[in-house]
């Protein structure tokens, strides 16, 4: 049996590894002889069978493929429905886990459990999705670790990176940049900052816009009319772009059979043109990390690379120019956080996190000051508060005769209701004949998972109720419902 493994669960490749006995992390192959697996899924029309990895990415029907589904993972109303079936953006990441724990299996013995990353900036929904997904796939997760977490994890143990190290990650979807202090074998996370849309695949959309626009000119039509099409010529400027990380200039050929072949023609100075904005946003990432924690770019020791899009020259370039030293590297950036994460699974103890965003209630506020009042946003656990952490906050009720109190949970740095999600509520039904005046505690707690737990003490009464933070919709199953999912996924051929 596998012991300490770690699962890189990508928007756009997923990887695992796992512990060596001498105590270093490998990358463990899939069964078509690749390192890391594309987060793809295809299923097919004839056959019962769901085709995870390249041959689903380069496959069929783009109607029956299901792409990035990680960039779903917090959205509790969003499903993909084939062939009359509903599947839960969880449902679809279990099908990439179940291809690589049953293959990965095959090498180096039972995965009865992993540590799988997320990234930092997933919200509550997206990580119990996540736990949910590896649970239909027959997993146990030792633990939930923030991408820039594992990578740092990484660096520490192969390159030996101490000191404030600041994680630059940019990938398929998403840039995260973190900030830690690694010390020895400890690591205490300062900040998390993440960009959602921010990745390879919007560097590969802005190179398709080119090539449609060059396609025509020379020709007067349209490079692609349908989604089978546009697909082809997206894995097409994929590669030109890998290509450009290397060579100055690429030639290709695009078309078809109607409409003709156009020759493509460009050099990496137009593509790094393409991609200034995105650069730009990616650079102001990062002074807003720095920013949150009152730190200069000097006072960073490290920046390290993590994800496959810091292969592009010009990122590197950008981050030396920004920080006035060289970022390092490690080479197989995109597999990273995968061996990180394996090397978690062994050394959790000692890793000190943060929470990633801040967490309050809706309360009505009157300003001491300006004798302004009204609902506002009043935070209970602020952001980068070290985890595990549990606050309290105590709030007085202002009418009399009150039979409920009801609590919002908020999630969200901002005073104003409006700028805040709220992720949960808690209704606490009370003795009747209640002066106005009395006092509510209302605390938090927030688990090493980076899950929620709220408590609400009616101290009058002496009642509480306390829940776990959940979202209703699709994205969440009950327990049994999660069992049934889980076994019908296991008797699912999978390849
Ligand atoms: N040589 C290269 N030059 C430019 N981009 C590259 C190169 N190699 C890989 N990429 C890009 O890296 C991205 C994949 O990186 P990675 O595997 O780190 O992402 P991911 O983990 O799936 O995504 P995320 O971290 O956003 O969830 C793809 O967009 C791919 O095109
Ligand atoms: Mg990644």
């Amino acid at each position: 049996m596998a012991e300490f493994v770690g699962i890189d669960l990508g928007t756009t490749l997923s990887g695992l590894a796992y512990l060596k006995p001498d105590g270093h992390p490998e990358i463990v192959p899939n069964a078509d002889g690749e390192r890391l697996t594309p987060s793809v899924v295809y299923f097919d029309a004839h056959e019962e069978v769901k085709l995870v990895g390249s041959s689903a990415r380069d496959g069929g029907d783009p109607n029956r493929t299901i792409y990035q589904i990680k960039r779903h993972m917090d959205d509790p109303d969003y499903f993909v429905e084939i062939d009359g079936k509903k599947w839960t953006p969880a449902e679809v990441s279990a099908l990439i886990l179940s291809k690589l724990k049953r293959e990965c299996s095959r090498i180096v013995g039972d995965i009865k459990e992993a540590v799988i990353t997320v990234p930092a900036n997933f919200n509550e929904l997206a990580r119990k999705s996540t736990i949910a997904a590896s649970e239909m796939a027959g997993m146990k997760v030792r633990r939930l670790v923030n991408e820039p977490t594992a990578a740092a994890v990484y660096y520490a143990h192969s390159q030996g990176v101490r000191g404030k190290v600041l994680v630059f990650d940019l990938g398929g979807g998403t840039l995260d940049v973190t900030i830690l202090e690694v010390d020895g074998d400890g690591f205490r996370i300062m900040t998390s900052e993440g960009a959602r849309h921010l990745g390879g695949s919007n560097f590969d959309e802005q190179l398709l816009d080119l090539y449609a626009d060059e396609y025509r000119k020379q020709t007067s039509a349209e490079l692609f009319t349908d989604e089978r099409q546009r697909r082809r010529v997206l894995n097409a400027a994929e590669d030109a772009k890998k290509m450009l990380s290397k060579l100055q200039r690429v030639n290709d050929t695009i078309g078809n059979d109607v409409n003709g072949i156009a020759r493509i023609d460009f050099t990496r100075d137009q593509f790094e043109r393409l991609v200034t904005k995105l650069l730009t946003r990616a650079i102001m990432l990062v002074e807003q990390a720095l920013a949150g924690v009152n730190l200069k770019p000097r006072d960073i020791d490290h920046v390290v690379l993590v994800g496959g899009s810091t292969r592009i020259p010009k990122v590197k370039i950008a981050l030396e120019r920004f920080f006035g030293k060289a970022p390092k590297s490690c080479g197989n950036v995109d597999e990273a956080v995968a061996l990180g994460a394996a090397l978690f699974a062994r050394k959790s103890a000692r890793v000190r996190e943060v929470c990633n965003a801040s967490y309050g209630t809706l309360a009505y506020i009157v300003n001491q000051t300006t004798g302004e009042e009204g609902v506002k946003n009043s935070i209970v656990i602020p952001k980068n508060t070290p985890i595990p952490c549990s606050h309290t906050q105590i709030y007085i009720t202002s009418d009399a005769n009150e039979r409920f109190i009801e609590v919002d949970i908020t999630q969200g740095e901002d005073e104003d209701p409006r700028f805040v999600d709220v992720i949960g509520k808690i209704t606490l039904e009370v003795p009747p004949n209640r002066p106005a005046g009395c006092e509510v505690a209302v605390t938090y707690s927030y688990d090493e998972n980076q899950r929620v737990r709220a408590l609400v003490v009616d101290k009058e009464s002496g009642r509480s109720q306390e829940i776990a933070v959940t979202y209703k919709g699709a994205g969440i199953l009950t327990d049994e419902e999660l069992e049934n999912r889980g076994s019908m996924l296991r008797q699912l051929r999978i390849e």
